[in-house]
C-alpha cells in the first residue's frame, strides 16, 4: 500500500527540521529523499520531452548516452507541427506507460519555451514561436502522461530562450512582452493540465534568477494561475536556497550533498526563514510523493514496444511538413528508379542531443524503408557524416547516381555538432557538403526531392532549383518509415510549420539583440517574435508560419462569425472546409485575429484557434472554434490588466499565416479604462478615449479654436496642423492661450473629471 497523507498536518508534526529541510532537495542526479520511518520512500524522476531517458547505471553518472531503452518519438519541433493535440496527448500516454514499466514517476517535459531565435540550440525540443499553439500542444502532451499516473515537468520557467550564457544571462523583457508572448504557454498548460511539477529557468529574468523570482514563481504562478503543484529548480539552478525558499521554489535538483539542507535548518534557528516557510514546501512535496507513489498500487503495465514504434511512426507522419512539391513530384510513382543519396538515409539524425537525449528500441532508416517498396534503389552516402567539407568523391558517386535515375531524394540536415542543447547555432546554412551535394544533384537530375532532418530553420539557397522539399524536423526512431510513407503517398503530409523560415537571419525580429552580453540579453523587439514581426513589416519569408502542403486540395467557404468578447464574452467562428482533392488527407484550419485599430502597436495578425480535421475526397465538414475574450487582448502593464481595444476586429480563416482565405469582422465595446486622477498634463486626446468624457473634451476644443479663430481657412495644410495640434495639447493650454478665463475652465474641467 502506498504512501498516504490523509492528514498532512500529523506528518508535519511528526517531522524533525531536519526530516523537512531533506525532503527538499534530491538524494541524487534523479532521486527523491526518503524517510523510512515515515513510510516515505525514494523515488525517481527523469528527463525527457519526447522519450524516456531513464539512466542505467549509476544514479549518479552525468554522462548523457547510455540508458535504458525507450520510445524516441519525433522532438518538440516535430510534435508542435502535428497540429494534432489528440495525437500529441496519445504519445503522451505512450510515454507515461513507459515511464511506469520503469518505475520512473515524473518525466522532465514537455518544453516549451518560445523560440525567440531560430538561432537558439535547443529548439528542436521547444514547440513554436507561437505561445498559443505551445500552449495548446503541451497541454495535450501533460494531460497524456499524467493520463496513467505519470507526473509531467513543464519547463523552463521562464523566458528561457538561448543556450549561450543560459546559466547565467539577465532576460530583461518587458512586462506586456513576457505576458503576451513568453508566459501564455506555460499559463495555459498549467492552468488546464495541472502538470504536477513546474521546472524553473538557469537564466534571471529581469535582475532576478528564475529560481528565486518571487514575481514569477509566488505572485503570477501560485496566486494568479492557483498552481498548486512542485516547483523544482532546473538541475543546479538553486543560486541562494534560502531567497529560493522564500520566493515560492520547492525542491532543488539535483541533490547538493546535504549541504543546502544544513543551510535551511540553520536558516530557521537563525530566523531567516520561518518554520512555516519551510513547511509550505514541504507539504507540496507529501503531496507529490503521494501522487507518486500512488503508481505502486496500480496495476502493472508492460509496454509494447512494437505498437509504440507504429505510434512513433504515425506521429512522424504528421510531423514532417512538404514545404514545397512543384510538377507533383511527390508522391512518387512506383515501378521508377530512384537515387537516394545522403548518409542520413542509412544514418539519421532523428534526435537532438543534451539531456533529452535517449536510447531508442529501434531505429527505421529511409534506405531500408525504401528499398522495400523500390528494390531496385540506388544509393550513394554523399557527404561525411564527422565533417561539413565537401567530400569530391562522394559527391561525384551521388551526381552519376542522380544521373541514372529517374528522381533523386537527397537526404540533407544538421549534424549533432551543428546544433544541440549548450550552445547555440551561429548561423541558419547547412553544413557545406549538403548545400553542395544539392546544387549538384539537382543540376543532374532536376527531379530532385530534399529530405531535411535538422532541428530548426535552415536557409536553402538551392530552393529555385528543386521541385519538392520535405521538412521531416527530428523525426524519432520512426523517422525512416515515415518519411517514406510520405515520399511513396502511403501517408498524405498534414504537417505545417510551428515557426517561421526566414530568408536570412538578419530577417530575424532579434538579430541585434540575440544572444546579447554575459550580463544582459535585451528583449528589444518586444511582442513582435516570429511571424508577428514578419507579417506586420511585411518582410518576405522563405516559408510562412502554418505553411504545409498536402497531396489534397481544401477549399474554405462560409466564414461566421458571432458573439463578442465584451464583457468576458466569446466569439465563435467557424468555417466549411472540402477536400476537393482526389486522395484523403488532413487540413489545419487556423484563425488569426487583427486588431483593426489599436491602442498600442500590436501585431498585424495571431493565432487564436486552430483545427485539424480528416476528410475523404469531395467530402466537406464544418469547422468552430472559440475565441475567449483574451483573444482580442493586449497586456496593458500600466494597469496590470489585459485590455480589449474598442474597435472592429478581422477574423481570418487561413491555410498558413500568409494564406488567408475568408475574412470576416466583429466589433468590440472594448474593456473600459480604468478610472484615474487627471491633471493639468493630460491632453485632448487623453480625455477623448474615456468615451464618457466627449462633452468636456469638446468644450476644451471650442475654447482653444476660438482663441485661434480665424488664423487658417477650413481645409488647409495649417488649420490641419492646428487641429493635430489641439488634440495633442496639455490641459494647461487652456490658461497659457486663454488666461484666466482658460484658468476657470481648466478648473471646472479637471474638477469635473475627477469628480
Ligand atoms: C536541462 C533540463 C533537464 C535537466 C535534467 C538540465 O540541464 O536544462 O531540461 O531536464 O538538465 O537532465
Amino acid at each position: 500500500m502506498a504512501f498516504r497523507i490523509a492528514d498532512k498536518k500529523a506528518y508535519l508534526a511528526a517531522m524533525t527540521l531536519e526530516e523537512k529541510a531533506s525532503l527538499l532537495s534530491g538524494k541524487d542526479f534523479w532521486y527523491t529523499k526518503a524517510i523510512p520511518r515515515l513510510g516515505i520512500e525514494s523515488w525517481m524522476m527523469t528527463d525527457g520531452p519526447h522519450g524516456m531517458r531513464k539512466q542505467a547505471t549509476s544514479a549518479e553518472k552525468v554522462g548523457l548516452l547510455e540508458s535504458v531503452p525507450a520510445t524516441c518519438f519525433p522532438t518538440g519541433a516535430g510534435l508542435a507541427s502535428t497540429w494534432n493535440p489528440e495525437l500529441v496527448g496519445e504519445m503522451g500516454r505512450a510515454m507515461g506507460i513507459e515511464a511506469r514499466s520503469e518505475g520512473v514517476r515524473v518525466l522532465l517535459g514537455p518544453a516549451v519555451n518560445v523560440k525567440r531565435s531560430p538561432l537558439c540550440g535547443r529548439n528542436f525540443e521547444y514547440l513554436s514561436e507561437d505561445p498559443f499553439l505551445a500552449g495548446e500542444i503541451a497541454k495535450a502532451h501533460i494531460r497524456g502522461i499524467q493520463s496513467v499516473g505519470v507526473g509531467t515537468s513543464i519547463k523552463h520557467f521562464a523566458v528561457n530562450n538561448q543556450e549561450k550564457f543560459r546559466m547565467a544571462v539577465d532576460a530583461i523583457v518587458d512586462e506586456r512582452t513576457l505576458r503576451e508572448i513568453y508566459l501564455p504557454a506555460f499559463e495555459r498548460a498549467i492552468k488546464d493540465a495541472k502538470p504536477w511539477t513546474v521546472m524553473c529557468a538557469y537564466n534571471k529574468v529581469n535582475g532576478t534568477y528564475c529560481s528565486e523570482n518571487r514575481k514569477l514563481l509566488t505572485d503570477i504562478l501560485r496566486d494568479e494561475w492557483g498552481y498548486e503543484g512542485v516547483l523544482v529548480t532546473d538541475w543546479t539552478a538553486c543560486d541562494d536556497r534560502v531567497e529560493g525558499l522564500l520566493a515560492g521554489q520547492d525542491l532543488e535538483m539535483p541533490g547538493n550533498g546535504g549541504i543546502n539542507d544544513r543551510v535551511v535548518v540553520e536558516a530557521v534557528k537563525s530566523g531567516k526563514l520561518t518554520e512555516a516557510d519551510v513547511d509550505r514546501a514541504v507539504c507540496r512535496l507529501l503531496e507529490l510523493h503521494e501522487r507518486a507513489m500512488a503508481a505502486d498500487d496500480m496495476s502493472p503495465v508492460a509496454f509494447d514496444r512494437a505498437a509504440h514504434h507504429e505510434l512513433a511512426r504515425r506521429v512522424a507522419g504528421e510531423s514532417a511538413i512538404l514545404l514545397k512539391n512543384e510538377r507533383k513530384t511527390l508522391p512518387l510513382p512506383s515501378g521508377i528508379k530512384i537515387a537516394l543519396i545522403g548518409a542520413f538515409a542509412e544514418r539519421p539524425r532523428y534526435q537532438g542531443s543534451g539531456s533529452s537525449h535517449i536510447q531508442p528500441t529501434k531505429l527505421s532508416t529511409l534506405l531500408d524503408a525504401l528499398k522495400e517498396r523500390y528494390p531496385d534503389l540506388a544509393y550513394a552516402r554523399g557527404y561525411r557524416l564527422e565533417s561539413g567539407e565537401v567530400d569530391e568523391a562522394l559527391l561525384a558517386e551521388a551526381v552519376r547516381v542522380a544521373r541514372e535515375a529517374d528522381v533523386a531524394v537527397v537526404c540533407a540536415g544538421l549534424t549533432d555538432i551543428y546544433e544541440s542543447e549548450g550552445f547555440d547555432r551561429a548561423h541558419l546554412r547547412l553544413p557545406k557538403s549538403h548545400d553542395a551535394l544539392i546544387e549538384a544533384v539537382a543540376a543532374a537530375r532536376p527531379e530532385t526531392v530534399v529530405v531535411l532532418s535538422n532541428g530548426a530553420p535552415v536557409e536553402m539557397p538551392w530552393i529555385a532549383r528543386v521541385p519538392a522539399v520535405l521538412e521531416a524536423y527530428l523525426a524519432g526512431q520512426a523517422g525512416g518509415l515515415a518519411v517514406a510513407d510520405i515520399l511513396t503517398g502511403k501517408t498524405n503530409p498534414s504537417g505545417k510549420l510551428a515557426e517561421s523560415f526566414p530568408l536570412r537571419l538578419e530577417d530575424t525580429p532579434c538579430f541585434l539583440n540575440f544572444p546579447g552580453s554575459r550580463e544582459r540579453v535585451e528583449y528589444r523587439e518586444g511582442v513582435f517574435v516570429g511571424y508577428r514581426h514578419y507579417d506586420s513589416v511585411k518582410q518576405a519569408v522563405l516559408f510562412p508560419f502554418g505553411h504545409g502542403l498536402s497531396y489534397a486540395a481544401f477549399e474554405y467557404a462560409d466564414l461566421l462569425v458571432s458573439g463578442s468578447p465584451d464583457d468576458g464574452g466569446s466569439v465563435t467562428a467557424s468555417v466549411t472546409v472540402k477536400n476537393a482533392g482526389s486522395v484523403a488527407g488532413k487540413e489545419t484550419v487556423q484563425f488569426y485575429v487583427s486588431p483593426r485599430s489599436r491602442e498600442v502597436p500590436r501585431p498585424e495578425q495571431e493565432l487564436k484557434g486552430f483545427a485539424k480535421v480528416s476528410l475523404e475526397p469531395g467530402e466537406s465538414t464544418r469547422v468552430t472554434v472559440t475565441l475567449d475574450a483574451r483573444a482580442f487582448s493586449w497586456y496593458d502593464a500600466d494597469h496590470g490588466s489585459w485590455r480589449i481595444a474598442p474597435g472592429a476586429y478581422e477574423i481570418r480563416a487561413a491555410a498558413s499565416s500568409r494564406d488567408v482565405r475568408l475574412t470576416a469582422e466583429i466589433k468590440a465595446r472594448g474593456t473600459p479604462l480604468p478610472r484615474r486622477a487627471w491633471s493639468r498634463t493630460d491632453t485632448v486626446s487623453d480625455i477623448l478615449r474615456y468615451g464618457e468624457f466627449k462633452k468636456e473634451a469638446d468644450e476644451v476644443l471650442a475654447f482653444i479654436r476660438g482663441k485661434f479663430a480665424g488664423s487658417a481657412a477650413p481645409g488647409t495644410a495649417e488649420d490641419l496642423m492646428n487641429e493635430a495640434m489641439f488634440l495633442e495639447m496639455p490641459l494647461r493650454a487652456l490658461g497659457q492661450f486663454g488666461g484666466p478665463e482658460g484658468d476657470a475652465l481648466l478648473a471646472r474641467i479637471l474638477s469635473t473629471l475627477n469628480a
